[in-house]
């Protein structure tokens, strides 16, 4: 493994600004590329004007900052947020903010997630906007020239191949795509092909940013998306769907693999994946074990009328935020966040990353 090899190249890179290099006036640092969907998107579609999938309205960010909707699909942080803050990195703004810019981006890096968005590009489409895995990687591309213009080709490989990647999507190829009858990917493939031809588009993806840059690059699998309200209302029991929850096991074993056979084939990567699968699944079985008092509905509901699909302003609360695990239909609340970051970081073994310039605090403000 070329592991240790790596990290002493950054660091002495890194350490040259310590003694006063700068490259044409900019510090090295290491920042995160950051590619999703709603789990990670801290602001992309709330700018995307015609997008279904938004997280603009109240509730939305009730606990994160000043309380105001910031574009993340939860009341507070995402994971991504979570484990990036215990790296030390910087939290990336969203693509779409419009104060990015070049000074922006090598202080901070970019956050391409977007809520609705997946591996496939056919995946949300009903949701009219949002990005894919490969329209952000368009995207990242263009990011690239624009870091290239700024401090030329040494330099800017130096810094994209030295940043961390961090790729979360699938969920919405099932929820938003095979899972339902008006996307012809759910009569044109069967439970093992559509996982297949997710393992295929994925390997192609994340061969395309290791072309790009990438090195150091982690997948976050899948949870229990059976067990999310929205799909527990679909049964007349309330159950979880087992089917469904069988798609994401079977999806983070293979992809687990692809990823493990990259990390092993392409130069100089450090591919890993993590999923926190068992821990929500046992965190829903067992809401008091970890000191959760809810586990089947979302904390953020309009009256009794299920689904709503998302948290709106005259919907109601629940009363302890902190102790419920989905915020809404879709999407865990913070301190689920909290405990699926915590697994990923015990299982992909998270170290510090050592920056030699910390001036720079996250735009996002804290939480
Ligand atoms: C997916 O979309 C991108 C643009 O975002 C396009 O360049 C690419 O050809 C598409 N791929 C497929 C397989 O349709
Ligand atoms: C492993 O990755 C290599 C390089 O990308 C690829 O050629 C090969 O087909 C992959 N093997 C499997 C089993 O996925
Ligand atoms: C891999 O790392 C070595 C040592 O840092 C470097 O010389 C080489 O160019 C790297 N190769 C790629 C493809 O990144
Ligand atoms: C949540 O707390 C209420 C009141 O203390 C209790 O009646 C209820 O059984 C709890 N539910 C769960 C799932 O722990
Ligand atoms: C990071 O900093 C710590 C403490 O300053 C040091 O012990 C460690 O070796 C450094 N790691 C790297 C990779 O430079």
């Amino acid at each position: 493994m070329s592991v240790p090899r790596f990290d002493k190249s950054v660091s002495m890179f890194c350490a040259m600004i310590a003694f006063g290099f700068l490259i044409n006036g900019h510090e090295c640092k290491v920042v995160q590329f950051i590619f999703g969907d709603s789990l990670s998107d801290v602001g992309n579609n709330n700018n995307l004007a015609k997008s279904l999938a938004q997280a603009s309205l109240p509730w939305y960010g009730i606990d994160f900052g000043n309380g105001l909707p910031n574009g993340r699909f939860s009341n507070g942080r995402t994971v991504a947020d979570i484990i990036g803050d215990r790296m030390g990195l910087a939290r990336p703004p969203a693509f779409l903010d419009p104060s990015l810019d070049e000074d922006v981006i090598l202080q901070n890096g970019v956050n391409f997630a977007s809520g609705g968005g997946g591996i496939l590009n056919e995946t949300g489409s009903l949701f009219i906007q949002r990005f894919g895995m490969y329209k952000q990687i368009e995207l990242f591309r263009g990011t690239q020239e624009l870091v290239r213009a700024k401090i030329g080709d040494a330099e800017a490989d130096k810094f994209f191949q030295g940043a961390r990647y961090v790729v979360a999507l699938g969920s919405n190829d099932f929820i938003n795509n095979y899972l339902m009858p008006v996307y012809s990917d759910s009569w044109t493939y069967s439970d093992d092909s559509f996982n297949q031809y997710l393992f295929r588009t994925l390997e192609h993806q994340l061969t395309v940013l290791h072309g790009l840059g990438a090195r150091k690059l982690m997948v976050f699998g899948l949870g229990p998306m059976g067990c999310i309200p929205l799909q527990r209302v679909l049964s007349s029991s309330g159950e979880c769907q087992e089917r469904t929850n069988n798609l994401a096991l079977k999806f983070n074993e293979g992809a687990s693999k692809t990823v493990a056979n990259l990390s092993n084939h392409l130069p100089n990567a450090t591919f890993k994946f993590g999923d926190a699968y068992d821990v929500v699944n046992d965190l829903i079985k067992n809401p008091n074990k970890y000191g959760f008092n809810n586990s089947d509905s979302p904390c953020c509901a309009f009256g009794r009328i299920r689904p709503a699909l998302t948290c709106v302003p005259a919907s109601t609360l629940c009363k302890d935020r902190s102790k419920y695990v989905f915020w809404d239909e879709y999407h865990p609340s913070d301190s689920a966040n909290q405990l699926i970051a915590n697994e990923l970081i015990k299982k992909l073994g998270f170290e510090p990353v050592n920056q030699t310039s910390s001036s720079s605090p996250s735009p996002s403000g804290n939480n």
